[in-house]
């Protein structure tokens, strides 16, 4: 981890911060930020030291104004975290997003972080690497509305100069639970680690780049991200065995085995009769 003697940013607003990734960097980037702004339509729980809270929806274009204030980096997570309705995609995940980008631009910040997800390039084939400059190829509605913030944010930086690291999360979560996870593993530790990357590099202009641990089995070229310093310490390596004893050997082609976003490329559309998709 960095070293860092007084916090170097003033306030930080971390939104979804009641979810979980959002719970995990409430902790770790608490040394960061003079002030933590948490944002999420979810309890907060209790105001710690260095926090302010807000309980709205990110929908709500006024409140993403008033939790805007006085902040100069965003770490953006709020958002419904897998496919649903196109409703609620639109109104959490795009309008959501564009407040949040908007209001960035208008308050001066520096930088946005933002969860973007495999799921924007979902529909890669397990057996091939790919880098950060192929052409988005989303799986779901959910996928579709990561690579319209991925593009919002490449706009917002080409005309206006706000900064944003998309993150193309894999699978964050505190074990790999399947084979397919066995690549796309992010330890909670190594995400926080690449967001003080993110925060902490001088300048990254407009960057994508895949977040996922030091695993063997591996989807990614991820060259980008050595820019900032992100060395991940956790593989999924170390729980293999465990997977291959619970989990059964897929049919490669099927497409939830044959490509890179899993069950998510092999669902059918989210409002169909689920027995029918
Ligand atoms: P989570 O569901 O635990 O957290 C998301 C939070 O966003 C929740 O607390 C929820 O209340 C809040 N939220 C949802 N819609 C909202 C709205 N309209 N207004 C205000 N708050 C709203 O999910 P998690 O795992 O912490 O994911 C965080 C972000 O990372 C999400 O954007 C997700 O798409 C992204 N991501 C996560 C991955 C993972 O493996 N955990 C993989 C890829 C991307």
């Amino acid at each position: 981890m960095t070293d860092i003697s007084k916090p170097p940013f003033k306030n930080i607003l971390i939104t979804g911060a009641a979810g979980a990734l959002g719970s995990v960097l409430r902790e770790s980037l608490r040394p960061y930020a003079e002030q933590l702004t948490l944002s999420d339509r979810a309890p907060l729980g209790e105001v710690r030291a260095n926090e302010r809270h807000f309980v709205c929806d990110l929908a709500d274009r006024n409140a993403v104004f008033d939790m805007m204030k006085g902040v100069d980096m965003v770490i953006h997570l709020g958002g419904a975290p897998r496919e649903n309705t196109f409703q609620v995609i639109l109104d959490s995940n795009i309008a959501g997003s564009y407040h949040i980008y908007e209001a960035a631009r208008q308050e001066s910040v520096k930088r946005v972080i933002y969860a973007s997800s495999v799921h924007a390039i979902g529909f890669y084939e397990c057996t091939q690497t790919i880098d950060a400059n192929v052409p988005q190829r989303p799986d779901s509605l959910y996928g579709v509305s990561k690579t319209f913030v991925e593009n919002l944010s490449r706009y917002y930086f080409d005309k206006f100069g706000l900064e944003s690291m998309c993150v193309r999360i894999g699978s964050c979560f505190p074990k790999p639970v399947d084979r397919r996870m066995l690549a796309t593993w992010l330890s909670y530790d190594d995400f926080s680690h690449l967001c003080i990357q993110a925060l902490m590099t001088p300048s990254v202009g407009h960057m994508i780049v895949y977040g996922n641990s030091n695993n063997s089995a591996n989807f990614w070229d991820n060259t980008q991200a050595g820019y900032l310093g992100y060395h991940p310490k956790d593989s999924a390596d170390a729980y293999r065995a465990e997977v291959y004893a619970n989990t059964p050997i897929g049919d490669p082609r099927h497409p939830a085995v044959r490509f890179q976003g899993g069950q998510f490329a092999a669902d059918g559309h989210f409002e169909d009769d689920p027995n029918n998709r």
